[in-house]
């Protein structure tokens, strides 16, 4: 039996919980038995025997659990086999989840996060400490949400050395980019809508600034080139100065403009880039879209759903397979 904790219950932390009702039948086929011994959020918990889906409406109209004992205070006292860690991103200091994180591979639980912040603050340590006590620290979610990016580079191209990443990490800033360009309507209006969409980050400057892109890079950069980079070496411009007219001067030569983040060896950046109209990053909406640049496979890419909670669902229910299929 697998026991699992789910750590943060806002949308993320339910949507898990959800594809683990749902998929029932289907994980256990694959990994065996599992069930969920413990859920905690920043200030309330169910440990024990309860109901997942009672649990999950309990939290929806109380907005909380129904213990009042707080995250650290049920990973310090439950014992489980992996974690689901779904508190919020802070890119700043990776806190409360860094804490969470180190104490649950100290304890010996396979974590699988879709938290950006402590990847990004610590990712080499988080790595070491992992692989002293013998756990798996797994992250698909946190770059291209349900777009197949850490395991398609690890296992699929494994072998090829990476010369660099480069694309679309932004579902917000690629969705008001692609309505600038169709309807001409300048930034602050499409911004408000893009919030409405439920994919902007609860700062929508994360997005907007090109911080939310710039995170997602240092963990492609440390996770999937083996660099060791931080926060403050990826060169960050985000979409606000971009206009309606600029499109319109891009589109009469045959581009367009997207906010592109690139990892290459020698430099990290995030800028909106003339793009050709008919090239795959092209895209329009709230995809993601990735090209992997490698020495024996070429070219490779990837598009997808870079947001949302079914979709960041999936690749963490991807990574508990990947964890007990192996
Ligand atoms: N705010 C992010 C986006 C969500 O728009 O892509 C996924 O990290």
């Amino acid at each position: 039996m697998i026991d699992i904790a789910i750590i943060g219950f806002g949308v993320v932390g339910q949507g898990v919980a959800e594809a683990l009702i749902e998929k029932k039948e289907l994980i256990e086929r694959r990994i065996g038995r599992f069930r969920v011994v413990a859920i905690a959020d920043s200030k309330s918990s169910v440990v024990g025997e309860f109901d997942l889906l009672k649990a999950i409406e309990y939290k929806r109209e109380k907005g909380k659990l129904w213990s009042d004992k707080k995250a650290m205070e049920i990973i310090e006292e439950i014992e489980f086999d992996v974690v689901f860690e779904a508190t919020p991103t802070n890119v700043r200091d990776g806190e409360p989840g860094l804490s969470y994180i180190k104490r649950c591979i100290e304890k010996g639980a396979n974590v699988i996060t879709s938290n950006k912040g402590p990847l990004v603050v610590a990712f080499k340590e988080l790595q070491k400490l992992a692989d002293k006590n013998g756990v798996k620290l797994m992250y698909e979610a946190t770059v291209g949400g349900a777009m197949p990016v850490v395991k398609l580079v690890k296992k699929n191209l494994a072998g090829n050395e990476i010369k660099s990443i480069k694309g679309i990490l932004n579902g917000t800033c690629n969705y008001i980019l692609s309505r600038m360009e169709k309807e001409k309507m300048p930034y602050p209006q499409i911004l408000s809508e893009a919030q409405e969409l439920g994919i902007a980050e609860a700062d929508p400057t994360y997005d907007v600034e090109g911080i939310d892109a710039g995170a997602k890079l240092v963990i492609i950069a440390n996770g999937l080139m083996g660099m060791n980079v931080k926060f403050e070496d990826v060169e960050i411009n985000g979409i606000t100065t971009v206009t309606p007219e600029a499109f319109e001067v891009a589109s009469q030569k045959g581009y367009t403009i997207r906010l592109i983040a690139e990892a290459r060896r020698d430099k990290l950046r995030v800028s909106p880039r003339l793009i050709s109209l008919n090239h795959p990053l092209a895209i329009d909406g709230t995809l993601n879209a990735l090209q992997i640049e490698t020495d024996m496979a070429g070219s490779i890419f990837v598009i997808g759903k870079g947001a949302g909670k079914r979709e960041t669902a999936s690749a963490m229910i991807s990574d508990l397979i990947d964890i007990y299929e192996n």
